[in-house]
């Protein structure tokens, strides 16, 4: 994850629909996060196959049918109680209307039905979008919004940013 510095403010509203994605889904994901410039671009398998096994801890938004935006995740094998964020991408066209901020919103919704109480994330230092982003969703839903040291620069093979933790959580409640 890298930055997005400018944000377009909405001039008309957008009707979009939100739903769990099909592996069918997984080209036009693929698609979006190449076009992001953004996002680590992974292998279109990549994407296919988790439009199949995470549909449930995905979702995808679409205008006049089309995917204009995803948030892939998955529930952590030692803590299925928190939801881990993958990626979540917007088509530019598409930015600046609430859309991935709803997404999350949505998904988070639908994942508390399955135990889900928390939702974290990995983002680099540089991404001010997407830390503005979760932080918002956090604010919204009066969560805990908490950044950690994940992974080193130097962890990663090629040229990469260090990746934080970001934890939204559910405040501590004293004894
Ligand atoms: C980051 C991204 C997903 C935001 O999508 P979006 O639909 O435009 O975001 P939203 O309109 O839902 O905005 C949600 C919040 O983030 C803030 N935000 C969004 N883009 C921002 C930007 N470029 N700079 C600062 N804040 C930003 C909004 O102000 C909003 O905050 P608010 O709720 O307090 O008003 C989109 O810019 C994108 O796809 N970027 C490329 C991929 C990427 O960086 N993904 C994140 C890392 S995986």
């Amino acid at each position: 994850m890298s930055p997005v510095q400018t944000s377009t403010a909405p001039t008309t509203a957008l009707a979009v629909d939100y739903r769990q994605p099909t592996a069918d889904d997984g080209e036009r994901l693929w698609e979006i996060a190449s076009d992001s410039k953004v996002l680590d671009v992974n292998s279109s398998y990549s994407y296919v196959l988790w439009c199949h096994d995470f549909a449930t801890t995905s979702i995808v938004a679409e205008v006049d049918g089309r995917p204009v935006g995803f948030v892939t995740g998955y529930r952590r094998q030692t803590d299925p109680s928190t939801l881990m964020v993958w990626q979540v991408a917007v088509d530019d066209s598409c930015r600046g209307h609430g859309i991935a901020g709803t997404m999350l919103h949505r998904l988070f919704d639908r994942c508390q039905r399955l135990g889900v109480v928390a939702m974290h994330t990995t983002i680099s230092p540089d991404n001010v979008a997407s830390q503005r982003l979760f932080e918002s969703v956090a604010n919204a839903r009066g969560l805990r919004f908490e950044r950690r040291d994940l992974f080193a620069a130097d962890q990663f093979p090629d040229a990469h940013e260090p990746e934080d933790l970001y934890l939204l959580e559910p405040e501590l409640v004293e004894p």
